[in-house]
């Protein structure tokens, strides 16, 4: 494994697996011990995903085993937007992921939109920074001009801002931006998330066959060459390891430039953080009572 160094000197695997839309708790369980035991070190769930205790769940019987150490691992949950209307319900909905985890404390702890209160959201969670529950804090689904505002404005910087990025959406300006201000960007949908047909893209078959990999491995690839975190998600465990075998090869500067030319200049998610109808619906979203 290979790392990233966060603002405060903590050690952030630059590969990891995400557990976005594994509902099943089995499921999610399952993905996770095979990821650990495959090498993963970092898994990033989130309060909105429901599957929190499946991943403390999995954490607790890799360390059984004696897979890893819970030092070796790097834990990151987010922050719902539920949770983030007053400082008071932050605190609480961080308390929430703890207690659902069963663990003593995240690695990275994440507001997950750019949306309610985020600054009182954001001093709950600086506060528990500094208690120690949360390792490292950090945001997620912060476009440049909201991260700049942001940063310029917080007593502690984010360390991490987790956003999409894929070679369909590069977002250059995103990832200088979070440079200006020592942040580590890190990639969901670093696979594309489903979309974007990148698996028949002949290029990056080219590229694949001629390094004897997958096109998975090159996309993965391409966004860490570039100091991206990657967390593809997968629940098949031959993927898992597929996906985690990315650091034998390196792409040169023409195959990067190539493979960023797939740039289409806007996302082509689902979640459309510039349009009304995805903020509310993500603002009245309740993920508990
Ligand atoms: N902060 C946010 O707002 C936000 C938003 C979205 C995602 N995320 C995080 O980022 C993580 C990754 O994003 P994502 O899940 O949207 O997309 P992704 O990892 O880019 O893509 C996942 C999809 O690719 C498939 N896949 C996995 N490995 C593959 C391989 N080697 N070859 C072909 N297909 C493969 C998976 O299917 P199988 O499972 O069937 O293998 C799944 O359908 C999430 O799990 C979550 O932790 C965060």
């Amino acid at each position: 494994m290979e790392y990233v160094t966060l603002r405060n000197q903590l050690k952030m695997p630059i590969l990891g697996l995400g557990v976005f839309q594994i509902p099943d708790k089995k499921e999610c369980q399952e993905s996770v011990y095979q990821a650990i035991k495959n090498g993963y070190r970092l898994i990033d769930t989130a309060a909105s995903y429901m599957n929190e205790d499946a991943v403390g769940n999995a954490v607790r019987q890799a360390i059984e085993d004696g897979i890893c150490t819970r030092e070796e691992l790097f834990i990151t949950s987010k922050l719902w937007v539920q949770d983030m209307r007053t400082y008071e319900d932050a605190r609480q909905g961080i308390e929430n992921s703890l207690k659902k985890s069963g663990l003593d404390y995240f690695d990275l702890y994440l507001l997950h939109q750019a949306m309610g209160d985020y600054f009182a959201a954001w001093r709950a969670m600086e506060d528990a920074y500094k208690e120690g529950k949360l390792k490292a804090i950090g945001v997620s689904n912060f476009y440049p001009n909201i991260l700049t505002n942001f940063c310029e404005i917080v007593e502690i910087k984010p360390m991490v801002n987790q956003v999409e990025l894929h070679p369909y959406y590069t977002q250059e300006l995103a990832l200088q931006t979070m440079k200006d201000y020592d942040v580590v960007p890190e990639a969901w949908a670093p696979l594309g998330g489903g979309r974007y047909h990148p698996f028949e893209n002949e290029m990056l078959k080219e590229i694949a066959c001629k390094y004897k990999k997958t096109v998975g491995q090159v996309l993965l690839r391409w966004n860490m060459q570039r100091g991206v975190v990657v967390i593809p998600k997968s629940t098949h465990v031959e993927r898992i390891i597929e996906n985690i075998n990315v650091f034998d090869f390196t792409l040169n500067d023409e195959e990067m430039k190539k493979i960023a030319s797939l740039d289409m200049g806007y996302s082509g998610s689902r979640t459309k953080h510039f349009e009304p109808d995805f903020v509310r619906m993500c603002v009245n979203r309740k993920i508990h009572d």
